[in-house]
């Protein structure tokens, strides 16, 4: 274990190697560390709320800057600069999103192309052109409903220009004419601003019939959800854009061939569409400089829990845990060593215990590989204080109540986990329970349509990895108080199964 932990030990930063005179002295290789983002690299300058957030603020920190040469170059150019930049979806899954996007450009013809190209050969160009001029839709993903999770918010709020620019961009990039801002029903002034800021983009030509003076015609929408988490899954956000329930649409078809309106759509997220204009003023390869490979980048991070001033930051990807807790959020309440566990990426990713803190870069890969996830780079930090059952408890509490209920497994399954970590919590129940509780969320991940299945089942598999003999000895020290209530003889063993 711990020698495959060294392997992530954060290194030391590339420095310029020395000429060396000497032939037995041995080059080490170059190695470098991660973090530290200079303000010139920051793409969220205004994160909080200092400046204007109207046209005019965002004029002068450089949005909107040669928007009209970037869509004039087209979608091949700009889906390889996204490919180039390295950039992996924000919205948790961390699917890359140049190819993302590329999707859109490549989509199947729908049955109504496909009816007219079987139906007479004369009628195969004009198919040709009705699969060429489909409606595509942008839906951008401002749902955010993870808990511990605030990054998105911040953009509405205080930089809606860099989301509006970064829709009208990616658009372009996937043939479509209209984009869908779902917006959780809860932000209202991030909504508000929003729409202030897209009143003022048409004003001023930016968006709308000839979009920045491109003859393209590009609209924006706001759409306002009702604030129930699983509206953040993509395929249910389009159910309800469409005014029907949120509940996940069964994949395949994906988003892509069959969407919004049944037309080839991309959900993506706020802060993924709101940098890609940024990436492509300054290069994909400028961005890819960030972070480890196949991990490029800045990114916002939420720091919150038992940190002495929690925040949002942008920094560089692949950052130490800890360094991006001391330099940020002020340290650990009581000091490092007062650490109980981090949950890194959101309620939906395993905990890891303070060893693995330790360790841990803030990366997809680097924490996949410590069985946990980067998620929405939401970090909640819990201290010695923290009663962790009773913490990873209340998410279960919250998944029970968000599953839609469509699948068995997420149904049932997210009320077996409520109720038997509410025992737990209380000290209810036997030692060999834990057992079944992990083979419970074995039973959901991956049997579910959507991923809120593999979400409830993720943080208790964490607490079982990594807290099992507090779990042990919460049940047993109940059993005991029984035993000592009941009077049961001198005798009488608590292990003893009944
Ligand atoms: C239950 C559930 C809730 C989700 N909530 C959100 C959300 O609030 N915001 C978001 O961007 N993605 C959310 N996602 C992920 C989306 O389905 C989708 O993968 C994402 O918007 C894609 O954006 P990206 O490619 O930019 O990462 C959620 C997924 C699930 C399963
Ligand atoms: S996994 Fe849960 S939330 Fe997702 S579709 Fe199935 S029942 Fe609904």
């Amino acid at each position: 274990m711990l020698s495959r932990l060294s392997n992530l030990v954060p290194k030391a930063r590339v420095l310029p190697l020395a000429r060396r005179s000497l032939a037995t002295q041995t080059e080490t290789p170059p190695t470098r560390t991660y973090g530290g983002l200079k303000d010139q690299d920051r793409i969220f300058t205004n994160l909080y709320g200092i400046h204007d957030f109207k046209l005019k603020g965002a004029l002068s920190r450089g949005d909107w800057y040669k928007t009209k040469e970037l869509v004039l170059k087209g979608e091949d150019w700009i889906i390889n600069e996204m490919k180039a930049s390295g950039l992996r979806g924000r919205g948790g899954a961390g699917f890359p999103s140049g190819l993302k996007w590329s999707f859109m450009g490549k989509s199947s013809p729908g049955r109504y192309e496909l009816f007219l190209y079987i139906l007479t050969p004369i009628l195969y160009s004009f198919s040709f052109n009705l699969l060429y001029f489909r409606q595509r839709y942008l839906v951008i993903n401002a749902d955010e409903g993870e808990p511990g999770t605030c990054k998105d918010r911040e953009i509405m709020r205080h930089d809606p220009h860099k989301l509006i620019e970064g829709c009208l961009i990616a658009g372009r990039a996937m043939l479509a004419n209209a984009a869908y801002i779902y917006v959780r029903g809860e932000f209202v002034q991030e909504a508000s601003h929003l729409q202030i800021a897209i009143d003022e983009a048409y004003k001023a030509g930016l968006i709308g019939k000839n979009a920045c003076g491109t003859g393209y015609d590009f609209e924006i929408y706001v759409h306002r959800g009702a604030g129930a988490y699983i509206c953040g899954e993509e395929t249910a956000l389009i159910e309800s854009i469409e005014g029907k329930q949120g509940k996940p649409r069964m994949k395949p078809p994906f988003p892509a061939d069959t969407g919004l309106f049944g037309c080839p759509t991309t959900v993506t997220n706020v802060e993924t569409i709101a940098v890609a204009p940024t990436i492509l003023r300054r290069g994909g390869s400028w961005f890819a400089g960030f972070g480890a490979p196949r991990n490029a980048g800045t990114k916002l991070f939420n720091i919150s829990g038992h940190v002495n001033s929690p925040c949002t930051v942008e920094e560089e990807m692949s950052i130490p845990l800890r360094e991006l807790i001391e330099r940020h959020a002020g340290g650990v309440r009581g000091g490092w060593d007062n650490l109980l566990a981090v949950i890194p990426g959101g309620s939906s990713v395993p905990l890891i215990p303070k060893d693995l803190c330790e360790v841990a870069l803030m990366d997809f890969d680097n924490l996949r590989d410590l069985h946990s996830g980067l998620g929405t780079a939401a970090v909640i930090v819990m201290d010695k204080s923290t009663d962790v059952i009773a913490a990873i408890a209340r998410l279960s509490s919250f998944y029970k109540h968000e599953s839609c209920g469509q699948c068995t497994p997420c149904r049932e399954g997210t009320t077996w986990i409520d109720n038997m970590m509410g025992r737990f919590t209380r000290g209810e129940g036997n030692a060999r329970e834990i057992d079944m509780l992990y083979e419970i969320t074995r039973q959901i991940e991956g049997q579910t349509i959507c991923a809120l299945g593999d979400a409830a089942a993720w943080p208790v598999q964490g607490l079982i990895r990594h807290f099992r003999p507090l779990l042990e000895q919460r049940l047993s020290q109940s059993l005991n108080q029984v035993a000592h209530t009941a009077h049961v003889p001198q005798n009488y063993s608590v292990n003893a199964s009944h």
